[in-house]
């Protein structure tokens, strides 16, 4: 047991509310929810915040077009992004809203801290306006063709096809996407956080150990292109918050989206009497605060987030936790190819168990891209967790059940062995905070085999048919499920599920980090039923059907349209 209890709050990136999650946002939630799991197995505090990142003009556009309003639009796909993630066991202990009284109030308050330090300056800035909507153009909101290379199609700030970037200005022939006219230029004001006053103190915080070695290497590269003037404002018509005393001018959504977590994290504590938000946010803060995000989001939690939070005086993240993308069978997520799988496609033929373990089994703390290759999926989870670990528990349950009353003997037959898998706990723990999921999977794969190597070295079967064995084969079957509740402990964070039911198989209370030390003996177990069922190469294909046939929604678009 560690010595000292930690207090920590950890998020994940709100996720956009104007489309399905897909398993990519699964990896970030599925990683953060195993860290927090572990923290609070280790008897840390430990708060898991999120919500719904609710505001934007690709979701009031999409409101616009089904016809109803932005906030019903947000509240179906928050109320679908809870299910979702309730039924990948992802334990929020709060999923709100940036579209929150608490949060329009955080993000007044941190905005007039800003001005009060003169962080915030105005400027008339010329932008694409769509004469027909009247309204203006976020830069991927026009397409035309390119200025180098003159293919036909491409966005406002790149071309697909050659590559080049250059300005929405610079294209040729550009029209509306939304309308098909082409846009005027029209002038507007604009207000700019003076992101660059931080460059000194952001400079240092970078150097803190509060990030991965290649997201400090970026953040470099960021200050060696000189950091510039941030815009922060949107004009009406806009789904956010008015910017007071500016009417017609709105917060942009990455202004009061990372606030969104300090505000998930007030509307939990006011329903709590012991917690005080104060506690986790103030500038002097003993807690811990740990950002969980993709890398495509870095540059606003590593830069932005962090200018924000020092400008208005509230305490910086310990760590922003990048990870990478995912790709399925080695292809970028794509409609096209049925690689866009819904969170919600998968859970209608897998057990979200399966997919917890694989993502663990690939995870590390660097920020590549991982592959979900759907026949290793299959593999590799039918040969660890149902051929190794569940395998030990079946192997050896029944001849406890059978055959001495559901009687774990009296002592543990192999001190020695016991000891190693207690003390593996150790560097499996280290692993674990240090979020090197694959090597901690790797090292408890390893003790798995040596589980199973036991009982084959002691043909337990063999010996039950054997005279004057009885004893001997009682305590090789309680070694054997001493050792398997060890993996269980160790498998916890990942595979709650399954932790639960063995709790209720060897009937005892929930398993946590320290508990690992007392070994079960002398106790009643329940009656053993099958834990895991392999995975069927049908239900992959069935999924991979569904997701293949799934109409084309918004989400692609939207995830590109995410920012506006
Ligand atoms: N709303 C913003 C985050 C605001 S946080 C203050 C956003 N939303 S998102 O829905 O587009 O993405 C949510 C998270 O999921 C991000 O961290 C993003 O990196 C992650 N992922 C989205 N697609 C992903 C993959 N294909 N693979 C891995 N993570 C992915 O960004
Ligand atoms: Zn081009």
């Amino acid at each position: 047991m560690p010595s000292k209890k930690r207090q920590i709050l950890a998020t994940c990136a709100l996720p956009y509310a104007n489309g399905s999650l897909h398993l990519g946002h699964m990896v970030e939630h599925v990683q953060a929810d195993i860290w927090v799991r572990f923290q609070k197995m280790q008897g840390h505090e430990c708060f898991f915040i999120c919500g719904s990142d609710a505001h934007g003009t690709p979701i009031m556009l999409s409101a616009q077009k089904a016809g109803i309003n932005p906030e019903d639009l947000y509240n179906t796909y928050h109320n679908e992004h809870k299910r979702d993630l309730a039924d990948f066991a992802i334990d929020f202990d709060n999923f709100y809203t940036t579209h929150s009284p608490e949060n329009k109030q955080l993000a007044e308050l941190i905005y007039q801290r800003l001005k009060d330090n003169g962080d915030i300056e105005s400027r008339v800035i010329t932008q694409a306006f769509d004469p027909e909507q009247n309204i203006f153009l976020p830069d991927r909101y026009v397409k035309g063709e390119c200025p180098r290379c003159g293919q036909a199609d491409q966005y406002g700030d790149n071309c697909e096809h050659c590559g080049a970037t250059y300005s929405p200005t610079d294209l040729k022939n550009p029209v509306s996407v939304l309308s098909g006219v082409a846009p005027i230029q029209k002038e507007s004001q604009h207000f700019f956080f003076k992101l660059e006053k931080y460059a000194e103190q952001l400079k240092e915080w970078g150097r803190g150990g509060h990030l991965q070695t290649q997201v400090a290497n970026k953040l470099a590269e960021w200050f060696a292109a000189g950091l510039h003037p941030w815009d922060i404002s949107r004009d009406e018509p806009y789904f956010g918050f008015e910017i007071p005393g500016e009417p017609g001018k709105y917060f942009y959504v990455w202004l009061d989206a990372p606030i969104g977590y300090m505000a998930s994290f007030k509307n939990f504590c006011d329903a709590q009497s012991d917690i005080d938000f104060h506690d986790y946010w103030d500038k002097d803060s003993k807690a811990e605060l740990y950002h969980f995000v993709g890398k495509d989001v870095m540059y606003f939690h590593a830069l932005f987030w962090p200018a924000m939070l020092t400008g208005s005086g509230f305490r910086l993240p310990n760590q922003v936790i990048v990870h990478g993308f995912l790709t399925i069978d080695g292809y970028k997520m794509s409609k096209s190819r049925g690689t866009f799988i819904k969170a919600r496609d998968y859970l209608e033929h897998l057990d979200m168990e399966y997919l917890r373990y694989y993502y663990a089994a690939k995870l590390n703390s660097h920020i590549d891209d991982i592959d979900l290759n759907l026949e290793d999926f299959q593999l590799r989870v039918n040969a660890d967790l149902v051929g190794k670990v569940v395998n030990i528990a079946s192997r050896c349950a029944r001849f406890i059940n059978k055959k001495y009353n559901n009687q774990l003997a009296d002592a543990v037959s192999e001190p020695a062995l016991f000891k190693t898998f207690v003390d593996a706990g150790n560097d499996i723990a280290s692993l674990f905070d240090k979020r090197e999921l694959s090597h901690a999977v790797r090292d408890i794969m390893a003790l798995a085999d040596k589980a199973n190597q036991y009982i084959d070295e002691k043909k337990p079967w063999v010996l039950a048919k054997q005279d004057g064995q009885a004893d001997e084969v009682q305590l090789i079957c309680s070694m054997g499920l001493n050792l398997f509740r060890l993996l269980i402990i160790y498998l916890k964070p990942i595979l709650p599920h399954l932790a639960a039911q063995v709790e209720t198989f060897l009937n005892i209370p929930p398993l946590d980090w320290a508990s690992r030390k007392q070994a079960l003996t002398n106790h009643t177990i329940n009656t053993f039923t099958p834990l895991m069922q392999r995975i069927d190469s049908n239900k992959v294909l069935a999924m991979k059907e569904t997701a293949s046939h799934a109409q084309t929604s918004a989400a692609d678009n939207d995830a590109q349209l995410g920012a506006c």
